[in-house]
């Protein structure tokens, strides 16, 4: 993948160094779900005409603004918000704040999932990692898929100690590609941290701002998290942002570190976060119904297409993983895929799809009608030009694009 130079972006479409283009099905793995190049939020940025920075301990209003507005998407619940430069940030606070509200130090996680590249943060992630970090994080321990009912004696058994600060996870799981808890599960984790004091961290970082057909991922499952962890999708891609939103009491056990993000907020990312939040309030409603849509129709084509016989379609929206069962396969798909024009991503033997919610059918098509004669190892795909024209079935023509 390195060598790929990206030069333009432009809606669910990628060029590279050489004019080659690429259709999209990454969306920066859940960033830009709006697509690239907007007219709308780049003006906002471009326009912007307020302080170049403003530091953490001063008060700047649109840093209320877009904290109101994060609270009412998010129910009106989770009133208090940290600032943070991205989503290692955002769940790095999350768990010190568990650690400090409720005086406990452990964590509860899904097994092989991944909440970010800080050292705390790995440290309630995957535990093959434990070999390869000395001291790593300890006191975290793992529940392993399948995430359904009969998970729940275990997580019951962790929690019931009551030394547990927070149970960890993605709503949609789609660090393991797009893994989709039982609501059962769901509904039994939340009871028992409850029951037993330990707070309910949401990490909404790849799955917030409407890739699961939902706002947010905890609605799916009716869920009222203590923490919620935002990232990459809160500003569409525009500029890097992190947040992590609670309730009252926890930001308050947090008062006393005084905890802050140079960057975090920065003026130019709260402006792009304000524009894709304004863009979602006059045409959310829209966006969602056609992620619902679209994630059907790719639902249906990829239930039709012959990956072999263990392979598992999972579909929440528009996180899309096809699990089929060999990671060797599904590294040469993506490559294959990318040499025909269009990129996707892999977790182990699941070739993850994450467009961006705006893309449009003909391109959905197309993507998916590449996917389809990657399948079969000899086949050259008919690339498209940058016209939109058709070059003959089988040509080996690389698409160049002025
Ligand atoms: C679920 C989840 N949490 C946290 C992170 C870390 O976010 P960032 O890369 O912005 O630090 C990621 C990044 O992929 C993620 O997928």
């Amino acid at each position: 993948m390195e060598d790929l130079v990206v030069t333009r972006a432009e809606g669910s479409l990628i060029f590279d160094a050489n004019g080659r283009r690429y259709i999209n099905f990454t969306a920066g793995w859940c960033v830009g779900n709006l697509g690239w190049r907007r007219k709308d939020i780049i003006a906002a940025i471009r326009d912007f005409d307020g302080p170049t920075y403003v530091h953490p301990y001063y008060r700047y209003q649109p840093w209320a603004e877009l904290v109101d507005r994060l609270t009412q998407l998010a129910g009106g619940r989770l009133t208090q918000c940290f600032r943070a430069a991205g989503g290692s940030e955002a769940v790095d606070i999350a768990l010190q704040a568990a650690i400090l509200h409720t005086g406990r130090s452990k964590f509860v996680a899904i097994e092989g999932s991944y909440h970010g590249n800080a050292i705390a943060n790995r440290g309630v992630g995957d535990s093959h990692l434990r070999g390869r970090i000395p001291g790593l994080r300890p006191s975290s321990a793992k529940i392993k898929p399948p995430l359904d009912a009969t998970r729940l004696e275990r997580v019951e058994a962790l929690l019931s100690r009551e030394d547990v600060a927070g149970f960890i996870m993605e709503p949609i799981i789609c660090n393991l590609g797009v893994l989709i808890p039982d609501r059962t599960f769901m509904r039994g984790v939340q009871r028992l941290c409850r029951r037993y004091g330990t707070l309910l961290i949401i990490d909404e970082v790849a799955t917030g701002f409407g890739r699961t057909g939902r706002m947010f991922g905890f609605e799916l499952f009716g869920l009222k998290p203590d923490i919620v962890c935002l990232a990459k999708a809160v500003t569409a891609g525009y500029a890097p942002m992190g947040a992590t939103l609670t309730i009252r009491a926890v930001a308050a056990a947090m008062q006393e570190l005084g905890v802050y993000s140079t960057y975090g907020w920065h003026p130019l990312s709260v402006a792009a976060a304000l524009a894709n939040l304004q863009i979602w309030a006059e045409q959310g409603d829209e966006i969602l119904v056609d992620v619902a849509t679209i994630g059907a129709f790719m639902r249906e084509r990829l239930l039709q297409m012959p990956f072999g016989p263990q392979t598992e379609v999972r579909v929440q929206g528009l996180a899309v993983g096809v699990d089929i069962g060999d990671a060797e396969y599904a590294e040469r798909i993506q490559t294959r895929c990318r040499e025909n024009g269009l990129l996707i991503t892999t977790e182990d033997t699941t070739l993850t799809l994450f467009p961006a919610l705006t893309i449009d059918d003909v391109t959905a098509v197309e993507g998916l009608r590449i996917l389809a004669q990657c399948l079969q190892p000899t086949v050259r795909v008919n690339p498209v030009r940058c016209d939109g024209g058709r070059m003959p079935v089988g040509a080996a023509v690389p698409l160049i694009c002025p």
